[in-house]
C-alpha cells in the first residue's frame, strides 16, 4: 500500500463514495447476518451497537431498543472513508469495483470508500477492462484487503498470469488454413486443438487431411453453434469435439498440434500452458501473431489465393529442453 494522491474533485469523490458504499457490505451477506443476529436478539431490536469485522466488510450486531441511539452515534463518529487510487493498464480502461463501473478516465483514478468502522479490514475485487488493439479485449482482477482508514494503492498495470482476453471473431481464409495445416505437417496420428475455433474451418480440414481427433474452443456460443453445424454438416461429430470455454481454461494436454488466430496477447497468455501441457514434438501453428521471446522455428509467407494479400505464418515445436526449463521454473 501507497501513499494515495490526493483528489482535487469533492463531487466526484462523494458519488463515488456512495456507489462503493453500496459494495461495502454485500448486501446477501448483511441481510443473512441480520437474520441470525434477529434470532439471538429477538424481531423488536432495532440498530446497530457493535460492528465487527468480515472478510468484505461490517457486519453489525444489535443492541437493546433503549442504548440504540447512543451506540448508532458512537459507531458513527468512529466510522472512517478509505482513500483508494487505482492504477490502470490505459486511459480510457474501464474500472469496476465488486463489478460495479466507476466512472472516469486517465492511468490514475481515485475514490473514496463508504465510512466504515475504523481499523476493521475490508476486501475489495478491483477489475480493468481495457483494448490494447481494435480486436482484444483484456481483463485483468485484483483482489484487495485494507484496513479501514487506510489510503490505498491498487495497481492493475502489471501483467498477470490471471488476464483474460477476448478476440473478435475473424476468419482465417480457407486457403490460408490449408497453408496452416501444411506448415503444422499433420499426420494420422495427430490430436489437433483450435483455441478460438471461430466456425471451426481449420479443425475441419485438419481432420480431413487425416488427423485422428479435433477440438476446437470457442467463447462466444455464436461460433460454437456455427462450429457445431459445420461439423455435423461434414459428418465429423464422431471425430471432432467443440466446445464453449474460455480457452485459456482448457487442457490442452491431449494435443499434438495447436492452432491460433488470436493475437500477441493472447498467444503470451497462452504459452505457459502450452508449454507445461503440450507434449515433446508438439506443434503450435499461428496465423499472423508471434510469443514473445519464443521465436517461431519457421516462418511462411504465403499469399493469399482469393485476394493476393500476403499471410505469415509461424511454427514452433514443443522441445525437450522447454519442457526441462518449465521443470525447473516450477521446482520439481
Ligand atoms: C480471430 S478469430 C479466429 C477464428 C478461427 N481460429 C480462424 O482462424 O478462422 C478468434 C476467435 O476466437 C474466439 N475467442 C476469442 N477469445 C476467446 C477466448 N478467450 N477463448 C475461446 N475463444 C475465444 C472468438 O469468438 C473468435 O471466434
Amino acid at each position: 500500500m501507497m501513499a494515495t494522491m490526493k483528489s482535487d474533485k469533492p463531487a466526484f469523490l462523494a458519488v463515488v463514495a456512495m456507489a462503493v458504499g453500496l459494495l461495502g457490505v454485500a448486501p446477501r451477506e448483511l441481510a443473512a447476518r441480520e437474520m441470525q443476529a434477529a434470532s439471538r436478539n429477538g424481531p423488536t431490536s432495532r440498530g446497530f451497537v457493535e460492528a465487527r469485522p468480515t472478510s468484505r466488510g461490517l457486519v453489525g450486531t444489535r443492541p437493546s431498543l433503549a442504548a440504540g441511539g447512543q451506540a448508532r452515534a458512537a459507531a458513527a463518529a468512529a466510522q472512517v472513508t478509505s482513500r483508494v487510487t487505482v492504477r490502470v493498464p490505459a486511459d480510457d480502461a474501464e474500472l469496476l469495483v465488486e463489478g460495479q463501473p466507476v466512472e472516469g478516465t486517465g492511468i490514475s483514478r481515485e475514490f473514496v470508500t463508504a465510512p466504515l468502522d475504523a481499523g476493521r479490514t475490508v476486501e475489495h475485487r478491483f477489475t480493468a477492462r481495457w483494448r490494447p488493439n481494435t480486436y482484444t479485449v483484456l481483463t485483468r482482477n485484483k483482489v484487495v484487503q485494507f484496513r479501514t482508514g487506510d489510503e490505498v494503492t491498487v495497481d492493475l498495470t502489471k501483467n498477470d498470469p490471471n488476464d483474460r482476453a477476448q478476440i473478435r471473431y475473424v476468419p482465417t481464409p480457407a486457403d490460408i488454413a490449408q497453408e496452416m495445416i501444411a506448415l503444422a505437417r499433420v499426420t494420422k496420428d495427430d490430436v489437433v486443438y483450435e483455441p478460438g475455433c471461430g466456425d471451426a474451418r481449420i479443425v475441419i480440414a485438419a481432420v480431413k487431411a487425416g488427423a485422428r481427433k479435433g477440438v476446437g474452443i470457442d467463447i462466444d456460443p455464436e461460433r460454437v453453434a456455427e462450429s457445431t453445424a459445420n461439423v455435423n454438416a461434414e459428418n465429423l461429430e464422431g471425430k471432432i469435439e467443440i466446445r464453449l470455454a474460455d480457452a485459456l481454461e482448457v487442457d490442452l494436454s491431449e494435443a499434438t498440434i495447436v492452432f491460433l488466430y488470436m493475437g500477441n496477447e493472447f498467444n503470451l497468455l497462452i504459452r505457459p500452458i502450452l508449454w507445461k501441457q503440450l507434449p515433446v514434438g508438439a506443434r503450435v501453428v499461428s496465423h499472423r501473431f508471434t510469443m514473445g521471446d519464443w521465436k517461431p522455428d519457421q516462418t511462411a509467407y504465403v499469399t493469399g489465393s482469393g485476394d493476393e494479400l500476403e499471410y505469415e505464418l509461424h511454427l514452433w515445436t514443443i522441445t525437450e529442453a522447454i519442457k526441462a526449463q518449465i521443470e525447473k521454473a516450477s521446482g520439481f
